[in-house]
């Protein structure tokens, strides 16, 4: 899987030792906070105007199937946009299958609004996202009334999914850390008569609930255990539409920061970086490790708050990273890797057994990337250990996957390595973060 299903020919790139990176940029816009706005937009009444929507390929994806779905989408301007809502429970069938490319957020948020409507509806996507489980989404949607036909093991992609007529409020205890499965549930459970709960052990990303509260939703969070949430929400409320103004990922964030770390003098400085708590894992890890991140608090959105980061190059220390932070830093660990790999000493990650499964299998994926290049790294259980030596010998060629976040780390890599580090396909970037390359490149970044 090294050609790009959604662009055709593979695009490789090659990073290289670069100067101090310098200036000040804007990433682009959450793509957890995007995907929701569209579908809650779509599930509302009257208009819902989104501002910093991002405008990468997974959340267009999802932004089709709403139109498909029977919403009005339209784009207004520059990452502004326009949803007309269908209400709750007033999806449309769609006359064709959803496509749902590289995105499992999009497909299994979807899949949750489609099943408390009834209607039937066709969902797939690339070869990445055909390989990756669904049955951890389907079982709760089950259970609340809806029907999986034509799924292959595991639930796989494609399949069809009708949804529920009178879909039944549950009680459900999430079976791992997953913002995607609770909010399919949650979101199913707008259609359905009384509280639908969601009880998961480790909490995850909360922007669902908060998005549906801003809404107009009743939904009530409540801490459950030392680490968990409890989730209730009343069914069939009437959404009314709302303006969201998206602040910039910290997932994206992650890779301009974690470059300006490795490479020596570099400055940089970017804004209004959303600071939900149960997002920033990263940025706690790296100032465990000695990090320079200077952060000044700005205003909140929504209930999403956000800041401005100056970020120095720094000399950076090995550290242990505990298993109960891995759903704040899912997505990061990446990157994380390419940090400790130039770090002095040993970081261990642990707990890291869902980055098996996600736009690739992550954890054999960072292992190769830093091995190719001359890091000394062990994957012992769901841990993974990282020998940092303070620098990186590089000159290897990183597979993608399919995997936009592998790309983006190993050419991060390539900034401050001894060699260059060519990446075979830099693609599927495009699914978050399509303007990485000339924001890193303004940066002071140089790719060839
Ligand atoms: C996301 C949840 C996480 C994360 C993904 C975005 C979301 O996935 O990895 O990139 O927006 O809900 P899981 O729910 O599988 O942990």
């Amino acid at each position: 899987m090294t050609h790009s299903d959604a662009a055709g020919q593979p695009i490789p790139l090659e990073a290289r030792s670069s100067g101090a990176l310098n200036g000040r940029v804007r990433v682009p816009g959450d793509k957890s906070i995007s995907h929701r706005s569209l579908i809650l937009g779509a599930l509302a009444v009257g208009e819902t105007r989104v501002s910093g929507l991002l405008e990468g390929e997974d959340v267009l994806n999802t932004a089709k199937s709403m139109r498909a779905l029977g919403a009005r989408v339209e784009r207004t301007g520059p990452f502004a946009w326009k949803v007309a809502g269908v209400g709750v429970a007033g999806f449309a069938e769609p006359a064709a299958p959803l496509d749902f490319g590289n995105s499992g957020t999009g497909c299994r948020l979807v899949m949750g609004a489609v099943a408390g409507c009834p209607v039937s509806a066709v969902f797939d996507g690339d070869a990445s996202l055909r390989s990756r489980p669904m049955r951890r989404v389907l079982d709760p949607l089950e259970l609340m009334g809806a029907k999986v036909r034509a799924g292959k093991e595991g639930g796989r992609l494609p399949l069809t999914l009708q949804g529920a007529r009178d879909p039944l409020p549950i009680t459900y205890r999430t079976p791992v850390a997953s913002a995607q499965i609770k909010s399919a549930v949650l979101l199913a459970g707008l259609a359905a008569p009384g509280v639908t709960t969601v009880i998961e052990t480790e909490a995850s990303r909360d922007h669902t609930e908060l998005m549906l509260k801003h809404f107009g939703a009743d939904i009530v969070s409540e801490k459950e255990g030392s680490h968990g949430r409890k989730i209730s929400l009343t069914g069939q409320p009437e959404l009314h539409g709302a303006d969201v103004v998206v602040p910039a990922d910290p997932s994206s964030a992650a890779f301009p920061i974690v470059a300006a770390l490795v490479v020596d003098g570099s400055d940089i400085v970017l804004s209004d970086v959303m600071t939900n708590p149960l997002r920033t894992g990263l940025f706690t890890t790296l100032r465990e490790m000695g990090a320079s991140i200077e952060q000044s608090a700005l205003r909140g959105d929504a209930g999403e708050p956000m800041a401005q980061f100056r970020v120095r190059g720094s000399r950076l220390r090995g550290v242990e990273v505990p298993p109960e932070r891995a759903p704040s830093m899912i997505d990061e660990y990446l990157v994380l890797a390419v940090a400790a790999s130039f770090a002095e000493g040993t970081t261990i990650m642990r707990g890291l057994q869902e980055l098996r499964v996600k736009e690739s299998d992550r954890l054999a994926a960072t292992a190769d990337m830093l091995r190719v290049n001359g890091v000394r790294v062990e994957i012992s259980g769901d841990d993974l250990i990282v020998e940092g030596k303070g620098h990186v010998p590089g000159g290897g060629l990183v597979t993608t996957h399919m995997d936009h976040r592998i790309a983006m780390s190993a050419l991060v890599m390539g900034l401050a390595s001894d060699k260059p580090v060519k990446v075979d396909d830099t693609a599927f970037i495009a699914t978050s973060f399509p303007d990485f390359i000339p924001m890193m490149r303004s940066l002071g970044a140089e790719f060839s």
